[in-house]
Order: C-alpha cells, then structure tokens, then sequence
C-alpha cells in the first residue's frame, strides 16, 4: 500500500480513537450534568412558588397550581404532590394507580433524611425534589420529573455533539491527506530518479525539489548520480585510452614482425625492425605493468604497509635512484629542509615510487636545476618539487592525475595517476601548477608522524 494511503488511515483511525473515547467520556457525564440541572431547576422554581404562595396567603387552588406549571416549559411534564398533615393529598397531578408508592417513599425518604439522586416509582427513574411549604410546617411540596426524559435529551445534545464531531475528523483527515501528500510525493519522485541510477541512465537523474530530511536525500541522489555519471565517464575513457595506448605498439610489433616474416625487409632494415619490436614490446610491459600496479593500488586492502620513515631520508634515496638519468643529462637537484626531521607514516617502497614518477618527470623537463624543498606546516609536511623546464601544458592541467593524460613527449601517462594513487592512500594530497617565471612544481601534503 502507498506510503501516503497509510500514513492518513493511521492518522484517521487515531482520530477516531481519541474522539470515540472522549465522546464516551462526554456522554456519561452528561447525564449527571443533566440530572443535577434539573434538580436545580425544579429546587428553585419550587422556592419562587412557595415564595409567592406564602405572600398572597390565600389557600392552594387549581389557580395557583397552575401558576406552578406555567413556570416550567409548557411540554414538560411535571408531576406535582401537595401534601398536607397526616399524609393528606392537598393536590397531585400523579395518577392514583402510583400515588400510593409515592406517599410510602415520600415518608421513608424524610425518615432517613436523606436525599437521593433518582426515585425509582414502579418501572419508571424520577428525579425529585421535596421541599417544606413552610419553615418548621408539615405541608410538603413534592415536585419530580421522569429521568427518561432528560435521557432523551441526553441522546439528543450527543447526536448534535457527534455531527459536530464527524464533520471535523472528515476535514482532519482530508488535512491530513494533503499534508501527507505533499511529504509523499517527492519521495515518489526520488524513487523514480533514484530507477534511473538501477538502469544506469546517471546523467539524466534530476534534483527533486523537497524540503527537511527530505531535501538531503533527494540531494544526496542527485550528487551521487553526478559523480556515478563523472565515474562512468572516466571508465569509459580508461577503457578506450587503454585499447588505444596497447594498440598502437601491438601494430606497429605486427607490422615489422610479418614484413620480415615476409623478406619485405631485410639487411639493415630488419635490424632496425628489431630494434622497434623490442623497443614496443617494452613499452607494452612497461604499460601492462603499470596498469597492474593502478589496479592493484586501488582496489588490494593490504597492498600498504606503512611505516614511520624520514622524509629527508627518502627523498635522497629517490634522487640516489634516478642518478644515472640526472648524471646522464646534467641536471642539478638541491634539497632544501628545516632543521627538523621530519617523519611520515606510509609504506617506504611505495612511497619511494611515487617520489621516483615525479622526479623522473622533472628530470625529463628540467633545463638544469631542480628543487626540492621540505617544509612543517602545522601538522602537515609539504614537499614541493620544481623544476625549471617549459611547465606543465595548460590543457593538462585539469586532468593531470589521470590516467593515460600525457604531453607530447610522454611515455605511458600513468606515472602521476600511480603518484596520485599513492599518496592518497598515505593519508596525502597533491597537485600542481606551473610557476610564475617557468617550471612546473608539483606539492605533496602529508600528515606528519610525531613520534618516529
Ligand atoms: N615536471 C613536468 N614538467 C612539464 N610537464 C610535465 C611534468 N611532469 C609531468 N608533465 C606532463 O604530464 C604528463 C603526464 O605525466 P605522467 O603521468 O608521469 O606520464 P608520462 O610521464 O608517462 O608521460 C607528461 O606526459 C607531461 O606532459
Ligand atoms: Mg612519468
């Protein structure tokens, strides 16, 4: 059932609970509310006719008992006794056939000196007041009311009550309706967009406008399918960079391969074809290799074991490595710290690695100089490495981290994407940008270890 459906009926039947439960309540306690009502009413009206009876003295006549009757709404019934000494009937509209009761109960009654709330003559409930005609006189006015009566304007006020009340729970659940429909609906919505990230159609998932919680779901939907969609995007580019970057040394592999095969080439020129399959062929394993390495570096749990290490330390051991290049081509590198050593937590030959792409890099465009200077900042160590080559292309720039994004001469296009991969798992960042004169720089932040 829909979510809206539920929440209403719940809502209704609550509803219905409570107002059953408070019109119940309502009306049992209506009938004492009533009943006292009329033992007040009957108390009072007899007073005011024995008030008027005592100043005009004359004797109790038909008259006067019909004055006694007008004081009451003409179509209720009020049965009056008059009794005198002796328990003598002065007047009674009772019938004759009960008078009898009435008198008996009327003594017991005065008897006990005690009134109670409902007389019970026959089959029939009365309410009944008895009140002395006179201080200190026998002479008694009894007047009484059936109960039946009052009950059926019980039943009646309650009809009126419960209209009252079924008019408002049709319009608080017609309310709520609404209310839950405008909680409901965009989740509705968000279902629909959220079928669209199941069928992998991310770029065409669109912001439900809500509001609360809401709101922070349909957001979250929404970035997440942006960033799916971004993922997908870069997916699809790995996979068609990839077949082009093993393609094109295969081809050109097959190529020499079947024109000596053929005798197309021979002499020096087979030589020379050689030279080019092998020359591919250790491209293609250093590309597969390198793949191998992204992949692991992004998906194996336990592929780092992280260690404290001195960065002074490691950086050397970089340089150390890429001696024979440097030598090769006459470059200087400087290294530049603080006094402090400083000390970071990652797994040492990875991070040489990583050192070693950036600086073979550098040493591939440098003109003759390369700097690398270490620097504390709070609790971060920065290493920024820069060179004074020709910078990094600014069509690069925005994607250099990516994989298989290389300049003019460049060789697989993964060496950063490795760096990047990482540093980000030592807990690092990096990044880059070309500087003001010339050069690239490239500068590595990363948490620093405080007790090595
Ligand atoms: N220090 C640098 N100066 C200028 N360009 C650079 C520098 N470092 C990297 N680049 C550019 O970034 C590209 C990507 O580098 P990288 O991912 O290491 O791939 P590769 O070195 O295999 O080409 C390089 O091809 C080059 O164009
Ligand atoms: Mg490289």
């Amino acid at each position: 059932m829909k979510l809206q459906y539920r929440i209403t009926i719940a809502f209704g039947l609550l509803l219905i609970v409570v107002t059953g439960a408070s019109a119940h309540m309502f009306y049992s306690l209506l009938l004492d509310n009533l009943i006292e009502q009329q033992r007040n009413e009957l108390m009072l009206k007899g007073q005011i006719w024995i008030e008027r009876m005592k100043n005009s003295r004359s004797a109790i006549s038909p008259e006067s008992v019909e004055e006694l009757q007008r004081l009451f709404v003409p179509n209720r019934k009020v049965e009056i006794l008059l009794v005198g000494d002796k328990r003598k009937v002065l007047y009674t509209t009772l019938p004759s056939s009960s008078l009898k009761d009435w008198l008996n109960d009327l003594e017991r009654r005065a008897e006990k000196r005690k009134e109670r709330r409902t007389w019970l003559i026959g089959s029939d409930d009365y309410i009944v007041v008895t009140l002395p005609m006179q201080n200190g006189e026998s002479r008694r006015l009894l007047l009484a009311v059936p109960v039946r009566g009052v009950k059926e304007i019980r039943v009646e006020l309650t009809r009126n009550i419960m209209g009252t009340l079924l008019v408002g729970v049709i319009f608080a659940i017609l309310l709520s309706f609404l209310i839950t429909r405008s909680l409901v609906e965009p989740l509705s919505k968000l279902v629909r967009e959220i079928k669209k990230v199941q069928l992998r159609k991310f770029a065409e998932v669109q912001y439900v406008p809500a509001t609360g919680e809401i709101a922070e779901v349909s957001e979250s939907v929404y970035f997440m399918a942006q960033e799916l969609d971004r993922f997908h995007d870069i997916q699809k580019q790995f996979f068609q960079n990839a077949s082009h970057e093993l393609k094109t040394p295969l081809m050109s592999i097959q190529g020499y391969a079947e024109g000596i095969r053929d005798g197309v080439f021979t002499g020096d020129a087979a030589r020379q074809g050689l030279d080019v399959i092998v020359q591919e062929t250790t491209r293609l394993k250093k590309i597969v290799t390198e793949m191998i390495l992204l992949g692991k570096l992004e998906s194996e749990e336990h592929l780092f074991h992280p260690e404290a290490v001195s960065a002074v330390e490691l950086v050397n051991q970089a340089i150390e490595r890429l001696d024979p290049i440097r030598l090769k081509q006459g470059i200087t590198i400087a290294v530049r710290k603080e006094d402090a050593e400083p000390c970071v937590f990652v797994d040492r030959e990875k991070f040489l690695q990583a050192l070693i792409n950036i600086l073979g890099n550098a040493l591939r465009h440098a003109r003759e100089h390369i700097d690398v200077k270490l620097e504390e900042r709070k609790n971060q160590l920065w290493i920024d490495i820069v060179d004074d080559g020709e910078g990094i292309p600014e069509a690069l720039l925005p994607h250099l981290f990516h994989r298989f994004v290389k300049g003019k001469n460049g060789e697989t296009g993964l060496g950063l994407a490795i760096s990047r991969a990482i540093i980000e798992r030592s807990g690092g960042t990096i990044e880059a940008h070309n500087g003001v004169i010339a050069g690239a720089t490239f500068r590595i932040k990363l948490p620093l270890q405080k007790n090595p």
